[in-house]
């Protein structure tokens, strides 16, 4: 099938975290998180949804800002955390050394029982303010260096369309000079790349082109790559070798990526139902352990999300990417190991 769908996807901003962890076989590394998003009525207290991640077995969680309640949830958890810094601190981050040291002391060295993975620097930033996320990115740096917290990796997590001619995967290179930037500074840093992937929406975008079997991880479709001769049975990998791609470009091919959130909705818009949502969700989980053609081995995945958020704004869709609903009750059946 021909797959050139995905690449001009407009990705809603989402504003929840999925990082969902299972224990791998060697155990060394976390393929899969879920999100924590809070923008819903009626959710459980934190210190219940980080005892709720234990239950599960889920060993890493992303959030979207500081938030306080669950910081101290997550103290002495062994829960492995990617925060986010909000959107609305680039600014402040980027011109003011002083507003990231602050911010480091309040949110990250007070919290010493937190297993602190990554600081992103901006979620799916667009517009003029992307220039900001460099600079606060080294500021952000600096700060956690200072506080003698060097080892915590600081990054931002990008939408998918940072990626131009995402198809073939090969032909990948980022559209716009600051992701060069960002990416030459990760490789000196030793940080990885996150990047929010969504077969969904180049699915719902593009269902003339892209089949549901390719998009949710069930077989077909094969598509080779005459780039590179790879093939490939799934989109997800296609997309995300594509960012590859576009690492390898940009002269970065040492730095490592990680999927900071993808999830399908189980409502809500076209392609949306629970059936489709548990084929790709359980599809994830089982397929980033093995990694993508272009780069075998476990893939750090955040699923999103953990909850049902009904405040959230945007598509219809965005209220119903939750594995569980806010009472604990799955949204639909999903073994995580
Ligand atoms: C998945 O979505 C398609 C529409 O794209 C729909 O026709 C199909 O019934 C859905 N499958 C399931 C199992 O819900």
């Amino acid at each position: 099938m021909a797959k050139q769908g995905f690449a001009p996807v407009v990705l809603p901003v989402l504003a929840v975290l999925i990082v969902a962890a299972f224990p791998a076989a060697a155990e060394a590394v976390q393929s899969i998180g879920v999100c924590y998003g809070v923008n819903g009525k009626n959710l459980p207290p934190a210190s219940d949804v980080v005892k709720f991640y234990r239950s599960k077995g889920i060993n890493s969680m992303r959030i979207y800002f500081a938030d306080r309640n669950a910081l101290r949830a997550l103290s002495g958890s062994n829960i492995g955390l990617v925060m986010d810094v909000g959107n609305e601190n680039l600014d402040d981050f980027a011109t003011k050394p002083s507003a990231a040291a602050a911010w480091v002391q309040q949110n990250v060295k007070a919290y010493p029982g937190v297993s602190f993975r990554y600081i992103a620097v901006g979620n799916e930033v667009t517009g003029s303010e992307t220039d900001n996320i460099l600079p606060a990115m080294k500021n952000l740096r600096d700060a956690l260096s200072a506080a003698g917290l060097g080892g915590i990796k600081v990054s931002t997590a990008a939408r998918f369309d940072v990626i131009a001619n995402s198809y073939p995967p090969s032909n990948g290179f980022f559209n716009d000079d600051y992701m060069r930037y960002i990416a030459q500074f990760l490789s000196t840093t030793g940080a990885p790349l996150l990047v929010n992937v969504y077969p969904y929406f180049a699915y719902s975008g593009d269902s003339e082109h892209i089949s549901l079997n390719y998009a949710t991880f069930q077989p077909g479709t094969t598509v080779t790559d005459d780039g590179n001769g790879l093939t490939y049975t799934n989109l997800f990998d296609a997309m995300v070798d594509s960012i590859y791609a576009a690492l390898d470009d940009a002269g970065t091919p040492d730095v490592r990526l990680v999927v900071s959130e993808s999830g399908w909705p189980s409502a809500g818009g076209f392609g949306a139902s629970v059936g489709n949502a548990s084929t790709y969700n359980q599809g994830l989980i089982d397929h980033v352990r093995g990694g993508t053609p272009r780069k075998p081995g476990p893939l750090e995945t955040y699923m999103f999300a953990m909850f049902n958020e009904n405040k959230k704004q945007g598509d219809e869709t965005e209220k119903h990417f939750g594995l569980f609903n806010p009472n604990k009750s799955p949204a639909y059946n999903i073994r995580f190991h």
